[in-house]
């Protein structure tokens, strides 16, 4: 396992794909910081798995809606690990779905203010010091929602498609500092998320299965190098 000179933040790693990300981001060397808004027991349990792994995490509680969020992780990670963060990977989001007529203003701006708003507030706390190290890494986790249409996805679909553009802009604006922006788009992962979807919609999966969150954790990491 290399030595790092940052850190790495994971939000939303409690469960499901952030929580495989926090992982292989500690197999990888970095010291994770595990975000989670209310489940600090499956927090927990993942900074165990990483210890026992033989890696180093903390769980930083945080709802990333709240605009004081970068603020209060950034610090807390910094305390604990004496370091900076050096790899963002915004993930933590959520979805309310409806088709438009009964979309209500409620699910419209939870999922916009989670799964856009709050990536952006992240990542214009990181870029600083990013720059100044001359090295930084930041993903994105989008969604094929974000690329193509799926009735019932509206407020989804525009944080997604939002999300990566902002991860395009951002790019551009700092790849000349040696710090990357990307976002990785899965399809239909097997996580909570989807636990309540209809199975007949694999069919429009060309391999006819779910992908699993280590392989998008896998995706994740190689971002990350
Ligand atoms: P999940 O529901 O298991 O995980 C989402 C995580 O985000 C949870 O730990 C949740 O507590 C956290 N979170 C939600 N709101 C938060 C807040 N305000 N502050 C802090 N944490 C918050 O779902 P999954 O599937 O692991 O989703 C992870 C990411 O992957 C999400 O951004 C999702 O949109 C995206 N994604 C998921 C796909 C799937 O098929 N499961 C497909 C494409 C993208």
């Amino acid at each position: 396992m290399s030595e790092r000179v940052g850190c790495a933040l994971v939000t939303g790693a409690s469960r499901g794909i952030g929580a495989a990300i926090a992982r292989g981001l500690a197999q990888d060397g970095w010291p994770v910081g595990i975000n989670y808004k209310t489940d600090r027991e499956g927090a927990e349990k993942v900074v165990s798995e990483i210890e026992c792994d033989g890696g180093e995490a903390v769980a930083v509680a945080a709802d990333v809606t709240d605009p004081s969020a970068p603020e209060q992780l950034f610090a807390a990670l910094d305390s604990h690990f004496g370091t900076q963060v050096l790899v963002l990977v915004n993930n933590a989001g959520i979805n309310r779905d409806d088709l438009l007529p009964s979309l209500g203003d409620e699910e419209w701006s939870a999922v916009i203010e989670t799964d856009l708003n709050a990536a952006f507030r992240l990542i214009r706390r990181a870029l600083v010091p990013m720059m100044r190290a001359r090295t930084g890494r930041i993903v994105n986790v989008a969604s094929v929602s974000g690329l193509r249409a799926n009735p019932g996805q509206s407020n989804y679909a525009a944080a997604k498609a939002g999300l990566i553009m902002l991860t395009k802009t951002a790019a551009v604006e700092v790849a000349r500092r040696g710090v990357t922006v990307n976002a990785v788009a899965p399809g239909w992962i097997d996580t909570e998320m989807t636990a309540g979807v209809a199975k007949d919609l694999l069919a429009a999966v060309p391999a006819r299965r779910a992908g699993t969150p280590d392989e998008v954790a896998a995706c994740v990491r190689f971002l990350a190098l």
